[in-house]
């Protein structure tokens, strides 16, 4: 029930009708006993400077998460960014304090991470090709890193993007192997497409799967289809498959805490 104490938290994306976080992160409020309410925000990138400004106006704001395309735009309006957005100059949720500053921190590599470990999938010592160099892709690095795999290849369609995400890995986690390469999958443990490619029922596979081992770990960040062509591909080809809603489900406690500074 939203009373005059609910806290708002605003989902400012654009466009805004494929999201799935709002109804989930409802939920989990409600579970917690917690008192906030998200709400989508259809914000158009040249828009956003001027719906930042408003923002911090508003007294009962407890913060904003962010997707697609803002992810940049907003690690630049915050005030101060947290440990991982600042590392990757993305981030998806800001905490407004009160004054009308923000606090904005990176949770989409941590939720992929905490997501594919609760399936029971392992990523200490694999090799694992990450497929794509955009917001998401960028933040699943930096957490695998962080997770322990033992090498890291990644393949995007614009290399010099993969060069770039490489050098900042690198920079930061300088004991791990870590290549762009081609989007070749033989010799891999985990495939991830940290890619949009598989949103559209026409679009082609991110990936060539005919040298994938028997076996190997296939993971999506893409939410919706709930099973991309990818994963199906995949499956029956015999790999174990882990689609992307396991991405949001393990970060939305890790949003609500940010947001409510909640340690
Ligand atoms: N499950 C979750 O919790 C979660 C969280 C965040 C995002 N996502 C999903 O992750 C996906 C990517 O989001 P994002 O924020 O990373 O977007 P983004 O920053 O725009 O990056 C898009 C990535 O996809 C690649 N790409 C796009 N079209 C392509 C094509 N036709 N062929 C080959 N590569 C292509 C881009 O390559 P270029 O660099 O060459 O353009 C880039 O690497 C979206 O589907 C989004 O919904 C899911």
């Amino acid at each position: 029930m939203i009373s005059g104490t609910t806290k708002i938290a605003v989902l400012l994306s654009h466009p805004s009708t494929h999201l799935q976080t709002p109804p989930r992160f409802n939920e989990r409020c409600v579970e917690r006993g917690i008192d906030m309410v998200l709400v989508p925000w259809d914000v158009a990138p040249a828009d956003l400077t001027d719906a930042w400004q408003g923002l911090r106006q508003i007294q009962n704001l407890a913060g904003v998460v962010v997707t697609i395309p803002h992810k940049e735009t907003v690690a630049g309006l915050c005030d101060t960014l947290a440990t991982e957005a600042a590392a990757m100059g993305v981030c998806n949720v800001a905490r407004r304090f009160p004054g009308g500053k923000f606090l904005g921190e990176m949770y989409d590599g941590r939720g992929f991470v905490a997501g594919l470990l609760k399936s029971g999938h392992r990523l200490k010592d694999k090799t694992v090709l990450l497929l794509g160099a955009g917001g998401a892709a960028t933040g699943i690095a930096h957490a695998l890193a962080q997770a322990g795999v033992s090498e890291l290849r990644i393949a995007n369609r614009t290399r010099a993007k993969a060069v770039i995400l490489v050098a900042a890995v690198a920079a930061r986690f300088p004991a791990l192997t870590v290549t762009a390469s081609d989007p070749d999958v033989a010799g891999v443990d985990v495939i991830i497409n940290g890619t949009s490619v598989g949103m559209h029922a026409a679009d082609p596979l991110p990936v060539d799967l005919s040298n994938m081992a028997k076996g190997t770990v296939v993971a999506e960040v893409i939410m919706s289809p709930d099973v991309t062509t990818l994963l199906s591909t995949a499956q029956e080809r015999g790999a174990k498959i882990h689609k992307g809603v396991h991405m949001v489900d393990a970060q939305i406690d890790l949003l609500i805490n940010h947001l409510l500074e909640i340690s």
